[in-house]
């Protein structure tokens, strides 16, 4: 795990924006996986920025969307399909083909999971995973004790997962209580995941996920086992780390290292 500790959200953002910059460098198909919620709203406005500007161009990009509340329309207003839309994918010269989400109303719910999961098989695979963290460490709506062998599937959500979702309805509305999401073991297939989280609120979830045991009561700390995951922070959701000296310090020498190898392989 590389542990990146920011000052503040702009600059979580700026860092996930180059690690998915580079890659769309490297393969202009890449396939980006897409969390909702406020996390990555601000990494979202840089890409489209970017996108604006002429300096990436996403019309071989495929985005799959992570989760999606049960019972809502494509189209409800608070759905993460009309989210998604709003946020990034309306906003940049993506391909509508190349738009992929789990609809709140199936016919079929495991026809419609099973399908989803082939669909991420059929391109290769997700390239980059963009995760926020739920304060219960709960990743996409995989909620305490999802089974990290989990695939897409429907969730009952939390109590607290309900409680946190209620900004986003109005007055009276019911939030939906269960929702469809990849399953833990789905996301841990991506090439490479960049969870990112900013503030206090996140501050237990972050500790427990990067140095406690690794449990399914912490969805997040199944990231442990994934060979290229970054973890990107600000310092308030940082503040309960014991290594972060050693996380700021592996940081900094990230360049000396490539410079070490470099040295070696030439000597
Ligand atoms: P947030 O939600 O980005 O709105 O904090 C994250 C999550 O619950 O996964």
């Amino acid at each position: 795990m590389e542990i990146i500790i920011k000052n503040d959200y702009d600059e979580i953002c700026t860092e996930a924006y180059h690690i998915i910059y580079q890659k769309w460098q490297q393969k202009n198909n890449m396939v980006l996986g897409c969390a909702t919620g406020r996390t990555p709203l601000g990494v979202y406005a840089k890409l489209i920025d970017s996108n604006k500007k002429g300096k990436i161009n996403f019309s071989e990009l495929k985005v799959f969307s992570l989760d999606e509340y049960l019972g809502l329309k494509e189209t409800h207003p608070q759905s993460f399909a009309t989210y998604m839309n709003k946020h990034f994918y309306q906003q940049i010269n993506i391909k509508k083909e190349n738009i992929h989400g789990l609809k709140g109303m199936p016919e079929d719910i495991d026809e419609h999971c099973w399908v989803y999961e082939s669909l991420i098989k059929s391109v290769g695979g997700i390239d980059i995973q963009i995760l926020g963290i739920g304060s219960n460490g709960h990743i996409g709506f995989n909620e305490p004790s999802s089974s990290f062998a989990s695939r897409t599937r429907v969730k009952t959500l939390t109590k607290e997962t309900i409680k946190a979702n209620k900004h986003y309805f109005r007055d009276g509305e019911e939030v939906p209580r269960y929702c469809l999401t990849m399953g833990i073991g789905t996301i841990m297939e991506a090439k490479t995941i960049l969870l990112l989280a900013f503030g206090k609120n996140k501050e237990d979830a972050v500790v427990n996920s990067i140095e406690g045991p690794v449990t399914a009561s912490v969805p997040a700390s199944v990231l442990q086992l994934h060979p290229d995951v970054k973890i990107i922070l600000d310092q308030e959701a940082a503040s309960r780390l014991k290594r972060k000296d050693y996380y700021h310090w592996v940081y900094n020498k990230k360049k000396g290292i490539e410079r070490y190898t470099k040295k070696l392989k030439s000597s």
